[in-house]
């Protein structure tokens, strides 16, 4: 049994785990025999989510929350860790994909991008890290982007906070793994969600795509290593046709930033988040 279930008796946090990567990570973690604290805004989306878990026979708690509010990471640490038991494996998935050129960002997107995607990883991995430490194990995945790598015109400040993501997530492999607490970001090209425009209508084929299962594949694989393995700590993932190449994806998805910019006649939100 504990062969097909390796994370039986672990406890993984998933930030943002109402739908696209984090659902599929969520669910793929559940599977493997962990509990799973979810957190995202969308109560009912989240209670999909939550079922789906369930439905692998372990503990499962839906927090709806905006991680982005002051205090809240802390806030959903304590709540997981008093229902669930200490956190195992943080999942640092929430994100929003603002984009656009400098001189057009508003200091208010600005700060927004910076605070969810970068704030909240470094708020929820200090919550968590004190006690893996102690207990000697414990894994932090950053979902960051494979086009973090990229230095792409109208990028910012998504590609911006991911670059930095990268570089918080290396900073805590460095300074923990001899202790045997893991860090790794994962870096997903262009992955079929809410959050990644409609491809197809851009004339991206399916074979430049993944699909959120891929990429909860490579957490899984990573955090059921043997604890002797260090990888990482920046993982990209990439489908395996020559089409899907990172600079031509991020041409097409910047490119769908103009247009929307064009037709709307303002500063963008690809997310369709509101202010
Ligand atoms: N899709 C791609 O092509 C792609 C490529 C590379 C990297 N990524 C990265 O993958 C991650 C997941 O994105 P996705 O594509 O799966 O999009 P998604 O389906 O929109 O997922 C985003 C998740 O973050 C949650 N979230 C957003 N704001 C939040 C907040 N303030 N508080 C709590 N939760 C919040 C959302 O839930 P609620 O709305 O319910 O709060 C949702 O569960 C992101 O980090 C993204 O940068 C995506």
């Amino acid at each position: 049994m504990t062969e097909n279930r390796p994370l039986k008796g672990k406890v993984a946090l998933v930030a943002g785990a109402s739908s696209g990567i984090g659902a599929s990570i969520a669910r793929a973690l559940a599977g493997a025999g962990a509990s799973v604290a979810l957190v995202a805004r969308r109560e009912r989306e989240l209670a999909v989510v939550e079922r789906e878990v369930a439905e692998h026979e372990v503990p499962v708690l839906a927090l709806a929350a905006d991680l982005a509010a002051e205090g809240v990471p802390e806030e959903v640490v304590a709540a997981a860790e008093r229902a669930l038991g200490p956190v195992d494996i943080l999942v640092n998935n929430a994100a929003l994909a603002r984009t656009g050129p400098i001189h057009d960002t508003h200091p208010r997107h600005w700060r927004q991008a910076f605070r969810l995607n970068l704030d909240v990883p470094f708020l929820l991995i200090r919550a968590v890290l004190p006690g893996m430490r102690e207990r000697g194990h414990g894994w932090i995945v950053d979902i960051s982007s494979e086009g973090s790598l990229l230095q792409a015109d109208w990028s910012a400040p998504y590609s911006i906070t991911k670059r930095a993501l990268n570089a918080l997530t290396a900073q805590v492999d460095i300074e923990n793994r001899h202790l045997g607490v893991r860090a790794v970001a994962v870096l997903p090209g262009w992955v079929r969600t809410d959050l990644a425009q409609d491809p197809e209508e851009l004339g991206v084929g399916v074979d430049q795509l993944l699909d959120p299962a891929d990429v909860a594949e490579v957490v899984l694989w990573a955090v059921t290593l043997p604890a002797r393995v260090s990888v990482g700590p920046l993982i990209p993932v990439r489908p395996v046709s020559r089409n899907a190449q990172t600079a031509l994806n991020w041409e097409h998805y910047l490119r769908a930033v103009r247009h929307y910019d064009t037709v709307g006649g303002h500063m963008l939100d690809v997310t369709g988040m509101s202010e």
